[in-house]
């Protein structure tokens, strides 16, 4: 299996770039479906789950053309998409968020028939909220063995309120409700920065979306949507996941093309245990001179501290000098990564959803797994912190949402590097072009 392998130990310098945000695109891609027009969209991060579902849209029918060279451009042209069926199971299997082509399907043609969705599976992911805003729409949902089929006779605007805050029911219950004719409303919505960046692209194909960022989101349903040309946000947990990186490490680096509100939660947390964020316009300056304090958080929805940090703070907080707690309030379950990092010495104790992490300067190299995307990330900050090598296998997790990690990684000075096994497959299936 393809590995990182990591010499740790050494402080981090310079500057990092940050991507296009992941969980953005993902849905951001599948809206272009409702569009009459192409739609070009920028600042794509260069990841697999973008080349996954950029793949299942040439599937169904879109023509995908990338603009230059560096592949974070391309023009969508949806006018081939002439079903409400998608039949590329494996794909579909492969991502989560391929659960947006319900919305996106159901919006345009009135019906959609998706196979399950995949993705990272650190826990129970349910997609009950999601179907429960499409039957409020007025669609009928059933789920066949390895498919969701939805359809309907008329879909009319409508109030959804949910009872758990959900990023991707809001998401998905926005892209079914854009064309229905009347007002819908979506009430206890999530207000994470990717739901107001898809609000955004979806005004910009003529959308009337408003009140993206607050509890309540209300849309007016309208007839066809445009084409139009826009560029994803920057990705608030990219960067948050190299500040962690810093503050484990020691150093100084400047975290660029970032929305600094965006990492709020995350500065307050890195500036409780001591280091020093410095915010500017669209970047910020993570130092880490003297010893890493401990700190306590508990993740929640946005403005909330971000669940997809949760990992990568309890690895950085290994490192730190006293005792810090982690409450997981999001998802029933995501501790499953710590025994990777106590195999390296780290001292953590965890029981539910609550964690308590004994802080100390000397975790050890050695062999682990990236169990899921963020899992993934936490053991690549434990091991450019600890002292000796860590070998990661498993990567193809974290390769679904960090955009050239271990090339930014080395451009501030980390001892790390990406290394083929001849006898890997696991990328055999991979070929999305
Ligand atoms: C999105 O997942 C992200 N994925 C996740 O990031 C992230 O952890 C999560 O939001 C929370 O921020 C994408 O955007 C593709 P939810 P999503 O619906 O939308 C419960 C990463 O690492 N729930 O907001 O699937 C659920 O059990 C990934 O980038 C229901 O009960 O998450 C959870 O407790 C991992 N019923 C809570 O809501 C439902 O129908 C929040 O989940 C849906 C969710």
């Amino acid at each position: 299996m393809d590995k990182f392998v990591i010499n740790g130990g050494k402080k981090l310098y310079g500057k990092i770039p940050i991507s296009g945000a992941k969980n953005a695109a993902v849905a951001i891609i599948p809206a272009v479906v409702l569009s009459d027009e192409p739609c070009e969209i920028d600042n794509l991060p260069k990841i697999k789950d973008v080349n996954v579902i950029l793949s299942i849209l040439r599937h169904m029918g879109a023509d995908v053309t990338y603009v230059g060279d560096d592949q974070s451009r391309v023009i969508i042209d949806p006018r081939g998409i002439i079903s409400h069926k998608v039949t590329c199971n494996k794909l579909v299997g492969d991502m989560r968020a391929s659960y947006y082509l319900l919305g996106a399907l159901l919006g345009k043609f009135g019906k959609a028939e998706v196979p399950f969705p995949g993705g990272c599976s650190f826990c129970e992911r349910p997609i009950d909220l999601h179907l429960k805003a499409f039957e409020t729409l007025g669609a009928e949902c059933r789920i066949d063995i390895s498919k969701i089929i939805l359809d309907s006779e008329k879909l009319s605007g409508s109030d959804i309120s949910f009872d758990v805050v959900s990023v991707g029911a809001t998401m998905n219950a926005m892209l079914a409700a854009v064309k229905v004719p009347g007002r819908t409303t979506i009430e206890k919505a999530a207000k994470e920065p990717h739901v107001v960046d898809l609000a955004n692209f979806l005004n910009s194909m003529g959308a009337n979306v408003k009140g993206a960022g607050t509890d309540v989101i209300k849309i007016r349903g309208v007839e066809r949507l445009h084409g139009c040309s826009y560029s994803i946000i920057p990705d608030q947990i990219e960067a948050g996941t190299y500040m962690a990186a810093v503050a484990a490490t020691g150093g100084n680096v400047l975290i660029e093309n970032v929305i600094p509100e965006h990492l709020n939660s995350i500065i307050s947390r890195l500036r409780a245990t001591g280091t020093v964020v410095e915010v500017h316009d669209d970047s910020v300056r993570v130092i880490r001179e003297g010893e890493l304090g401990c700190c306590k958080f508990q993740t929640a929805p946005h403005p909330g501290f971000p669940t997809d940090m949760q990992p990568q703070f309890v690895a950085m907080l290994s490192f730190a000098s006293g005792r810090s707690r982690a409450t997981e309030s999001v998802w029933e379950s995501r501790f499953s990564y710590i025994p990777q990092l106590q195999m390296m010495g780290a001292d953590i104790f965890y029981s539910g959803n609550k964690a308590i992490i004994y802080g100390r300067q000397n975790l050890t190299g050695t062999g682990v797994k990236a169990l899921d995307l963020r899992a993934g990330a936490a053991m690549v900050i434990a091991g450019l912190a600890a002292k000796g090598t860590t070998e990661i296998s498993d990567i193809k997790y974290i390769e679904r949402g960090y955009e050239k990690l271990v090339q930014k990684l080395q451009d501030v000075g980390a001892d790390i590097k990406r290394v083929v096994c001849k006898e890997d497959t696991s990328n055999d299936d991979d070929d999305y072009s």
